[in-house]
């Protein structure tokens, strides 16, 4: 042999142990993987989770590959968390702090990744973003006696609205959001419009429009092409595209005007201590400074307003439907408000009063399970858990409707009944590990405090005045929709209200 074969005999025998070692590591990895469903090449389980009730079909995947399962959907591998326990562990940990690497989502924050908080991976700005966001929210009203004039004359004007649909039968589908998104934006921006202004209502309109649609596995976010290069120029992407620029073109008018009319000893809204951070001398080195902080402060503000206005609207929509369908738990409301509050505005202090009101509105969280995946993960570094191998980029689908419908914990989760979170008496509320609407860990929903207000202003103060019935047109309708969506809303029902 001369040294041209015995070269010719080294380099295949590397070349055949490294392809060998390679083998055996991706082996390795995914044995350790969680199981699951194989899907067909380039679409996963795309096809038949866009087929059927995605949710069930999930369901289904439990019984047989487990609490923690993995698909290929689309482009992306993914992982669904199907047990509240492990959502609780899981959303605690570092590694699961990301958020998928969607085109639409970084075209949405101007092109740029981790801008603002929602769709940021959990990195240095995020946290400061969200830290600071969370501190002064809450010092401008979330949670706080000054926010309930506000709160109250949002809800009288609601009123109003609505006192002229007596009779009719009507759908409530785009009746809350506009009242919603008011009370959100006065603390944020300064801003109110009247809920009867056309041009309001049709800015609201577009982005409740687009969400009402998405599905739960949207393949404009599951295929970067389309987006990447717009080519997608009808349907659900074309309308997302105009909600957006629509809501941004707003956003960079409030940032604007108060820039302009800034004075560095004045607070009126969330925007102006915004500028007090970017503009002051200790914001050096952070993510509230030069350009980049007032890009951070745009996509920051887009947030408040995608994650905040159709989440608690469609959760009011639902504890409506929940009222109709359940006359008797419609009733029960009834007397315990009048019994409390009669029909004096209702107050903050009302609140520990009202243990039935709580128990209804933890159940139509429960019952409805309106983000049933939360807002998507992504895993940041290959780690363990459970058992099982985590791959970098994976995305993680906590299944909060799974938690939320757990037959061991419930008992009979299909059932409306208020009364599983109040103690035997009646008297008082008992809180309950796997109620997770607004998700749990690091990333717990922003929002939360000034949903529940919400909710516990607008339902006592249309419960006050009106008795709620389904038209006999929606008298069958299903609870539980037949596709559910990223957002979870109710069939569209009609309803027909009566002043009390
Ligand atoms: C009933 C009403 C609401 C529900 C059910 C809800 C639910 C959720 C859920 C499930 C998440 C995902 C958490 C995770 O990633 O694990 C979330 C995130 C978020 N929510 Fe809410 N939400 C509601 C109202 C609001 C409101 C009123 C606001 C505005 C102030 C808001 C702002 C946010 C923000 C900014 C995030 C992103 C947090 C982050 O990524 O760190 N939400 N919400």
């Amino acid at each position: 042999m001369d040294s041209y074969d015995f070269l010719i005999i080294l380099f295949k025998t590397l070349l055949i142990s490294v392809t060998l070692s390679c083998l055996v590591r991706k082996l390795r990895d995914f044995k350790k993987a969680p199981p699951g469903p194989w899907g067909l090449p380039l679409v996963g389980m795309l096809r038949s989770l866009s087929k059927t009730n995605s949710i069930l079909q999930m369901v289904e995947f439990k019984k047989k590959y487990g609490k923690i399962f993995s698909m290929k959907v689309g482009y992306f591998d993914t992982v669904v968390i199907s047990d509240y326990k492990l959502i609780i562990e899981a959303l605690k940990k570092d590694e699961f702090q990301g958020r998928p690497d969607f085109e639409v989502w970084q075209i949405r924050n101007g092109g740029e990744k981790n801008r603002g908080i929602l769709f940021s991976d959990g990195v240095k700005s995020w946290h400061e973003q969200r830290r600071f966001a969370l501190r002064n929210l809450r010092d401008f009203g979330f949670g706080k006696e000054s926010m309930e004039g506000m709160m109250l004359h949002e809800v009288d004007e609601l009123v109003k609205l609505l006192k002229e649909k007596e009779g009719e039968a009507f759908s409530l589908r785009n009746h809350f959001n506009c009242s919603v998104f008011n009370s959100l934006w006065y603390i944020v921006s300064g801003e109110r419009f009247e809920l009867d202004d056309p041009k309001f209502q049709k800015f609201i309109g577009l982005f409740s429009g687009y969400l009402d649609k998405l599905p739960l596995f949207s393949p404009s976010h599951l295929y970067p092409w389309p987006a990447k290069y717009n080519v997608a120029r009808r349907g659900l992407w074309k309308q997302y595209q105009i909600a957006n620029e629509t809501v941004l073109s707003h956003i960079d008018a409030v940032i604007d005007h108060h820039v302009k009319t800034y004075e560095a000893e004045v607070n009126r809204d969330f925007v102006d201590v915004y500028l007090h951070q970017h503009f002051g001398n200790n914001s050096e080195g952070t993510s509230f400074s030069t350009k980049e902080g007032l890009s951070h402060l745009r996509i920051t503000l887009m947030d408040l307003f995608a994650a905040g206005t159709e989440t608690s609207s469609t959760t009011l929509h639902w504890a409506v439907f929940f009222m109709c369908k359940y006359p008797e738990t419609q009733k029960k409301l009834q007397e315990e408000i009048d019994n409390v509050i009669g029909k004096a505005p209702v107050s903050r202090e009302d609140r520990t009063k009202l243990p039935y009101l709580e128990a209804f509105t933890n159940e139509v969280h429960r019952r409805a399970s309106l983000i049933p995946l939360s807002v998507y993960h992504k895993v940041l570094q290959d780690c363990e858990f459970a058992g099982y191998h985590f791959k970098k980029g994976t995305i993680v689908y906590p299944n909060i409707y799974d938690a939320h419908h757990d037959k061991d914990f419930w008992g009979d989760p299909e059932n409306f009944r208020p009364e599983r979170f109040l103690n035997s008496e009646g008297t008082k509320t008992v809180s309950k590990e796997a109620l997770m609407p607004f998700s749990t860990g690091k990333r717990i929903c922003l929002g939360e405090t000034l949903a529940r207000d919400t909710l516990f202003y607008f339902i006592t103060g249309i419960v006050q005045k009106f008795s709620f019935q389904l038209d006999p047109s929606s008298d069958d309708v299903d609870i539980d929709p037949p596709k559910p969506n990223f957002i979870k809303g109710p069939y569209n029902f009609q309803v027909v209200l009566k002043s009390r």
